[in-house]
């Protein structure tokens, strides 16, 4: 990717960690930023983690030594002085307006402004996020980035185009994409973008079943995986995304797309007794015995 040498990711947690490793093991150097210099390692030992994992089994091809050299590309940061010769930033921090304005606005001040700014947002609007950038200029280079959990072996993008969004950033950004291994599509600005829309409608169809007590949770993924071809059922897809955030994300869409998205009250529930999913080691499955 001729235009694109350098990246930085905001966020080393489940996203910003797999989506670091993607962009080192395709050769690009990488400044992954968290909040404090022990979340950015923490980070890097995710990275460690992840490579081990997929390696084993077989899902990403890479030795030992390539597995090394990916590592030894990502630098753990918790400032942004590294930040001004970045070509490219991929923020993967909370799904919180707010938090997610303001760290744009400390990159308008430190980015060149050749620099395209993604977000991995996955439910707000990107016309909505890029409106924090005060020039046109900046507004032109900011882009959705959509990756999938997990990141490091998933092969979809959605590159989202705000309404200030440039054709030239579109294009750049799915040739990225392209060159760290993913299939990126094009997508309008949307709350939800095509994917987070198809799967919150699947979500919530699941949880009204098993709130009718129709079938348990494991039978509703077995159905969804033997009868709809499903990788992954929609209960371990939950929890393997997190409540909290499937609950964050439903309560964006409800208040866009009004009661079709109704939080159910299943998943506020499970959110409200701290059962996240694998990260606190129980969602709508048990998974402190495994
Ligand atoms: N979980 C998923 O399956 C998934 C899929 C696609 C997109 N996303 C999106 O990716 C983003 C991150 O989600 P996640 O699941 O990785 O969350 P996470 O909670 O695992 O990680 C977020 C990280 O951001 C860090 N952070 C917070 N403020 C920061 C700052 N100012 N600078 C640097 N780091 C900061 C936190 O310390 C944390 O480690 C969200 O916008 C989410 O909607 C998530």
């Amino acid at each position: 990717m001729g235009d694109i040498k350098k990246v930085a990711i905001l966020g080393a947690g489940m996203m910003g960690s797999d989506i670091a490793l993607s962009c080192a093991l395709a050769g690009y150097d990488v400044l992954l930023k968290e909040v404090s210099l022990d979340l950015a390692a923490a980070g890097v030992e995710r990275i460690r983690g992840s490579l081990a994992k997929w390696s084993e089994k077989g899902r990403l091809a890479v030795d030992a030594e390539q597995q090394k050299s990916a590592v030894a590309r990502i630098t753990p940061v918790d400032n942004f002085s590294g930040f001004g010769d970045v070509d490219l930033v991929i923020e993967a921090i909370f799904e919180d307006l707010d938090v997610k304005s303001q760290n744009f606005r400390q990159l308008e001040e430190v980015c060149k402004p050749s620099c395209i700014i993604a977000s991995n947002t996955s439910s707000l609007p990107i016309t909505k996020l890029g409106a924090c950038f005060s020039s046109a200029e900046r507004k032109s280079r900011f882009v959705g980035m959509h990756f999938f959990s997990p990141a490091a072996i998933m092969k979809l993008v959605e590159v989202v185009n705000g309404e200030d969004t440039s054709a030239e950033t579109v294009e750049t950004a799915c040739a990225f994409c392209t060159s760290i291994g993913k299939e990126p599509i094009k997508v309008n600005d949307c709350a939800g973008f095509v994917v987070n829309r198809i799967l919150g409608a699947i979500n919530d169809e699941a949880i009204r079943l098993l709130e009718e007590n129709v079938a348990s949770a494991a039978d509703i993924d077995k159905a969804c995986q033997l009868g709809l071809g499903h990788p992954v059922g929609p209960f371990a897809l939950m929890d393997q995304i997190s409540n909290e955030l499937n609950l964050k994300i439903a309560r964006i869409f409800h208040g866009i797309y009004g009661d079709r998205f109704l939080p159910r009250p299943a998943l506020v529930r499970k959110v409200d007794a701290g059962h996240f999913g694998r990260k606190t080691g129980k969602g709508w499955f048990d998974y402190s015995k495994k």
